[in-house]
């Protein structure tokens, strides 16, 4: 399934990721600047801080309250700010769109 990657300079990275991933392993897979995922996922260090596309707002959904405790640790969050290694790819996020903040911390 696809994943478009977008960084805050415009450009964007299109790759293939598999159901069950986090899109942050697919980012960092991938070597895509931007997300670094330094605690391995377990939603504890806040630099895999990405802004979900608006129009895939809904199907992403909200974050839990872990995850929200972590992400107030994160630069510039917003209303669409995602840890991207609690996104878990599904058929229904074949597509999604992501964009990458300027930095992590
Ligand atoms: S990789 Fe550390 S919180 Fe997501």
């Amino acid at each position: 399934m696809k994943i478009t990657y977008i960084e805050s300079n415009g450009t964007r990275h299109e790759v293939e990721g598999s159901e069950g991933q986090s899109v942050m392993e697919v980012a960092t897979q991938n070597l895509i600047p931007g997300i670094l995922g330094d605690c391995g996922g377990t939603c504890s260090c806040a630099t895999c801080h990405t802004y979900v596309d608006p129009d895939w707002l809904t199907k992403v959904g909200t974050p839990d309250d872990d995850e929200q405790g972590v992400l107030e640790g994160a630069l510039e969050v917003r209303d669409n700010s995602r840890l991207s290694c609690q996104i878990k790819l599904t058929a229904a996020l074949d597509g999604i769109v992501l964009h990458l903040p300027e930095r992590q911390y």
